[in-house]
């Protein structure tokens, strides 16, 4: 994975009531169908695998975050390998066919052209700034308070926007500080071509990510890649509490338990790598996993309800109460992508599809370097 994951050079809930309300009601839902939940306290007394199919309604198209209200789309466009010289004009058509949210991040190399992208619809009168839900993250070299604040503000002028929807902490891993004049994006590694990591605790971090939302640069701030435990132990000093928890989600990693700890606690959930394996091949990094557009099971939902096997895969995510942020540089693809709001999937079809889980993760730091194992 180590050779063409660096080559390819990067890392890589609805109307509230409000969301601690009603989002924690959906998703629990969705985990013990037959419960009815008067108060989490019936939780451990509750069966513990989730199959419902009765968490999303099909009309809805956006999530609400707790602390702001802000309306986060269910479907994003994910910005990770769409190529820089295609990236403006990707970002563009992607809006015009619909697309509300954007899904970039330091590491990807394209911010700069994607705010292109983002300007000119502006500029044509296409959508306004406050039509498109932006998210960006911060990334692992950047992790010291001051290099956070200042490498937000140096993505914010890439963008040639004045605020992110949404800013989150790419990995909760921090790497020595790279001077962005030397080299950017950074990538995992420093000029010997070894990872080194820093001693920055997350804290630290998170007060910078803190005063980018007091300063107005982000309205919404969040993780990624974090599991449960260091969940936790932001939110026991977060003035700020995260809004949006990005993770690896697909049918060979259901994450079910990680997914019912952020709906407690209020916190969205965006699902990335929907389509598994399909992303990873091209890094050579699918780790021989097996494809999920052309599982039998996938294909035969596909076939019965008239729809893509990627459209079955996003619309499994969707349902669980997840955000998605599908990938794809091939704009055909990018339109049905986003057409997964408006069907629904049996509770026996989200069963099956579940039921595939073999707890595969594809993006794991540990592939790089055995010291950074997060999901150990
Ligand atoms: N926070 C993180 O650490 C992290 C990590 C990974 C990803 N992400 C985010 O999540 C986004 C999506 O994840 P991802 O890029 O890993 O992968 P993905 O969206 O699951 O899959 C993308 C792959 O599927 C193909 N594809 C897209 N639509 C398709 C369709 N309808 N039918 C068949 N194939 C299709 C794409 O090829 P074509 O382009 O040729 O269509 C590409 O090879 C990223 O772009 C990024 O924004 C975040």
């Amino acid at each position: 994975m180590f050779g063409n994951y660096k080559k390819a050079g990067r890392g890589d809930f609805m109307n509230v009531m409000c969301y601690s309300e009603q989002r924690v009601r959906g998703v629990l839902q969705f985990l013990f169908p037959k419960a009815h939940h008067s108060g989490l306290e019936e939780l451990s007394t509750l069966p513990t695998f989730p199959h419902t199919a009765s968490t999303v309604t099909m009309s809805e198209t956006t999530i609400t975050l707790k602390r702001t209200g802000d309306k986060m789309p269910v479907v994003g466009f994910g910005l990770w390998k769409v190529t820089k010289a295609t990236c403006a004009d990707t970002v563009y058509n992607a809006i015009k066919a619909g697309y509300r949210l954007l899904d970039g991040a330091g590491d990807y190399g394209n911010e700069k052209e994607a705010g292109e992208g983002l300007r000119r619809a502006i500029a044509d009168g296409i959508v306004k700034r406050e039509d498109v839900f932006v998210t960006s993250k911060l990334w692992n070299t950047f992790h010291a308070h001051d290099h956070a604040k200042a490498l937000a503000k140096h993505q914010l002028q890439l963008w040639g926007i004045d605020y992110f929807d949404l800013f989150l902490v790419h990995f909760p891993i921090s790497l020595e500080y790279v001077d962005p004049s030397h080299r950017y994006p950074p990538e995992w590694w420093g000029d010997d071509g070894k990872v080194h990591l820093a001693k920055v605790p997350l804290q630290e971090t998170w007060t910078a990510m803190e005063e980018l939302v007091d300063e107005g640069l982000a309205k919404n701030i969040g993780l990624s890649n974090t599991q449960g435990s260091l969940l936790l132990d932001v939110l026991r000093y977060a003035r700020i509490e995260p809004q949006v928890l990005q993770v690896e989600i697909h049918p060979y990693l259901t994450q079910e338990a990680l997914v019912k700890l952020a709906a407690i606690h209020g916190i969205a959930v965006t699902g990335y790598s929907s389509f598994g394996p399909q992303s990873y091949v091209e890094l050579g990094a699918h780790k021989g996993a097996s494809s999920l557009l052309e599982h039998d099971s996938i294909a035969q939902i596909a076939s019965k309800n008239n729809k893509t096997p990627a459209q079955i895969l996003l619309r499994w995510a969707v349902q669980r109460g997840l955000a998605v942020v599908p990938k794809s540089n091939n704009h055909e693809r990018l339109v049905s992508n986003l057409q997964v709001t408006s069907f629904s999937l049996s509770e026996d079809e989200i069963k099956a599809i579940s039921a595939l889980n073999i707890n595969l993760r594809l993006n794991d730091p540990v592939d790089l370097d055995p010291r950074m194992d997060i999901f150990a």
